[in-house]
């Protein structure tokens, strides 16, 4: 079979990049083997994401800049999916001229059908058509995935929690779950091909299961913690009102589960958390980290907020700044506010103006960068362990080791990105270091990440206590 290509592109959240893995493997056996050049491709995919204006934005422009490479190559299949393409449909097709195929997020199960049929009769195809239940495809996923070390898996997908300034339930659907023996078996896979760490997905987590009856999420926790070969368990992304007292439990009982949260608050004021319908008042997100931190006292909070909300008054801004005071953030993601087709904010008045929001944002960044740099500060001195997941790819400007010396890179259970080399090279290990575990005695405190030591003899490929560990 010729050898063909597959470009794809991923733009937006982590469930975006776990939908570009799977559209791979799904073209696999169709004969596509990826390549990061679009000009060598056959196949170009966008993978796009509508959260926010600028994403969606940028979606546009890189399609704009593919109409070269069709002038050239008129057989390239350009195609469009995710969230712009389940939002926009038709009026891609229409608006943009090379593009072939539009897929909605739905419709990654029938990707391979659609390239096959426009391969074949050079005809332009949309789907979005939206399903209730989750088709699973691969029971399990397939043999030939040898991962990298941490990996994402979608556990369900939608949401039915309708923000107001939020385009997801529009685009995603609403909150479906996915099988819980088919995310163990999807994990077990994982496992054996190499993975150490999965990231559990969803918009809303902590209401796994609950519509369709199936386990908790605190009890699909513990089946995932007992995979053998798995390190680590994360999750992202929790909603506070539905964080429950057996999930913070889950972080006393099992040993996989990283000690880090990202829990969202958004604002930090009660008016404004109202008109968002985010349904918790600032007191009760408090309560919930409160008791987070009793349960597990090391654990990384991270949250994501909103600047400029539509009526967000300086005194509003206020109250955040002071929520992000109280709660000290390991870190945070901010955004200034943009409407989204659909979502009810875009239908608000008292709009905030552009540069206010660029201002409070900056305001925002500078508070939570001292925070940032405090609390990693508070760690040099501290030994974390890191599973190691790759070669560090720069090295920082205070780094004293000479340039030539290999550097690792990883990340703490808190989530902390730690950087760190070998005064001589590992004897056991070699470049074989990736999927281990390793004790760094942390010297330096960087804005962004951690730099240290490895503990003579701490590098271990297991992650039981007291097992065979190997001597660095
Ligand atoms: N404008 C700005 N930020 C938004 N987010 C979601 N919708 C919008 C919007 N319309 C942010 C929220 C969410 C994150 C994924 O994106 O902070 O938690
Ligand atoms: Fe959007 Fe709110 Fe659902 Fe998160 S919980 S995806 S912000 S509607």
């Amino acid at each position: 079979m010729k050898s063909k290509y597959l470009h794809i592109q991923t733009i937006g959240c982590q469930m975006n990049v776990y939908d570009s893995e799977r559209i791979i493997e799904g073209l696999a056996p169709l004969g596509y083997q990826v390549t990061d050049s679009p000009a060598q491709a056959d196949v170009i995919l966008l993978n796009t994401c509508a959260i926010r204006e600028k994403a969606e934005q940028k979606a546009f422009s890189y399609l704009g800049r593919l109409a070269k490479l069709k002038e050239k190559k008129p057989s390239l299949i350009i195609g469009i999916g995710g969230c712009v393409a389940q939002q926009e449909g038709e009026r891609i097709i229409r608006r943009v001229p090379h593009v072939d195929l539009v897929f909605g997020t739905h419709a990654i199960e029938r990707l391979p059908d659609m390239i096959r049929r426009i391969a074949r009769m050079r005809c332009r195809v949309i789907d979005v058509e939206m399903s209730e239940t989750i088709r699973e495809s691969v029971p399990g996923a397939p043999s030939h995935r040898s991962g990298p070390t941490a990996r994402f898996v979608t556990i369900m997908r939608g949401c039915d929690n309708f923000c107001a300034y939020c385009v997801v339930p529009y685009v995603r659907g609403r909150e479906t779950s996915r099988d819980p023996d088919a995310v163990v078996e999807e994990i077990k896979c994982l496992t054996a091909a190499g993975t150490r760490e999965v990231t559990l997905l969803g918009q809303n987590v902590n209401s796994y299961g609950r519509k369709e009856g199936l386990c908790s999420f605190p009890r699909l926790l513990e089946k995932i913690n007992a995979i053998e070969g798995l390190f680590r368990i994360r999750f992202t992304t929790s909603h506070p009102k539905d964080i429950s007292d057996e999930l913070i439990q889950a972080y006393k009982d099992l040993e996989k589960l990283c000690h880090h949260i990202h829990l969202p608050v958004q604002s930090g004021s009660d008016r404004v958390l109202k008109r968002m319908n985010r349904r918790y008042t600032r007191e009760r997100y408090l309560e919930k980290i409160d008791s987070l931190r009793r349960a597990c006292p090391d654990i990384a909070i991270t949250s994501d907020f909103i600047v400029g909300f539509p009526g967000e008054t300086e005194d509003d801004f206020q109250d955040t700044q002071d929520l992000i005071r109280r709660v000290r953030f390991d870190s945070v993601f901010a955004f200034k506010y943009s409407d989204r087709p659909n979502a009810p904010a875009s239908g608000f008045s008292n709009k905030v103006a552009e540069t206010e929001k660029a201002d409070r944002l900056r305001r925002l960044f500078e508070l939570q960068a001292e925070i940032t740099m405090e609390k990693n500060e508070e760690l040099v001195g501290a030994i974390e362990t890191v599973l190691v997941e790759g070669e560090s790819k720069k090295q920082t400007a205070d780094d004293p080791d000479p340039s030539d010396r290999m550097q690792w890179t990883g990340r703490t259970s808190s989530n902390r990105i730690v950087n760190f080399s070998f005064e001589k090279d590992p004897p056991c290990f070699g470049d074989n270091l990736v999927g281990t575990l390793v004790d760094v005695d942390i010297k330096k405190a960087l804005p962004h990440s951690l730099w240290g030591r490895p503990v003579e003899g701490s590098v271990r490929s297991t992650c039981m206590k007291g097992a065979s560990s190997y001597a660095a």
